[in-house]
């Protein structure tokens, strides 16, 4: 998968991008993360990105012609056509569900801001979609570019090894994942569960998924309903 990445500050994404599983995917070549500075783009000498809106009120808005042609030039460095997504807080939130969408994507172009938004122009002309990843506001999209960017690149096919599976993992099923021990057995007069002791892969893996029941409608009995109403929507 090629991810670009198109952002006034590329070099917020440097550190984020070169640890553990996400260097391990770039080197092993299951992935390809391009950073693309829009600000290269800018029309004139002072390299500027962005102007106050139309109409009055407070902030900037980032300009259509640095973007369109910063996309330009990305786009045409690889033949594959690419989801393009814009990062924003009026986006559809993100989920385990879009990242596992995502991660069948050959290309993924995402689009970042800062400012108080983009030119409205910039989603219509590049037929966007849009993107949140929850309901807070950031003061740039860049976190959010580095969230989608790890949860699609984990996903990939060869990134995560046999023993780290993803498939048993917390939201692939939709519910909370089951309490997890290692040694000691006892520590600070706390005892691992005796059936994790027992061997009984059976009877191991009937008490994990209870115990995922369980917290799921202990702490977000709202993933329960979700659960419910998508059964329910494939009837
Ligand atoms: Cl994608 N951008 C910003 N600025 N704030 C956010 C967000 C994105 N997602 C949640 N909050």
């Amino acid at each position: 998968m090629r991810i670009d990445i198109l952002t006034l500050f590329p070099e917020m994404f440097e550190s984020p991008l070169n640890y553990s599983i996400l260097r391990r995917a770039q080197e092993k070549g299951v992935l390809q993360i391009v950073l693309s500075n829009i600000r290269d783009f800018a029309a004139d000498g002072y390299k500027k990105v962005d102007d106050k809106p139309y109409g009055g009120g407070p902030g900037m808005v980032m300009m259509c012609e640095p973007v369109f042609e910063c996309f330009e030039h990305v786009k045409a460095q690889s033949p594959a056509a690419g989801r393009v997504i814009v990062l924003t807080p009026q986006g559809q939130r993100f989920d385990q569900a879009k990242a596992v969408e995502l991660s069948s994507q050959e290309r993924l172009i995402l689009i970042v801001g800062r400012y108080e938004g983009f030119d409205e122009r910039i989603r219509l002309g590049l037929d966007a979609e849009q993107i949140s990843i929850g309901d807070y506001v950031l003061s740039g999209g860049e976190l959010a570019g580095m969230v989608i960017v790890d949860a699609v690149a984990r996903l990939l096919a060869g990134v995560l090894g046999d023993d780290q599976s993803s498939d048993e993992e917390s939201f692939s099923e939709g519910l909370l994942e089951y309490p997890q021990y290692t040694r000691p057995e006892e520590f600070g007069g706390m005892k691992v569960p005796d059936i994790l002791l027992s061997g009984n892969h059976g009877k191991i893996a009937e008490w994990r998924r209870q115990q995922g029941l369980e917290r799921t409608k202990r702490w977000r009995p709202d993933l329960l309903e979700k659960i419910k109403d998508d059964s329910e929507k494939k009837k």
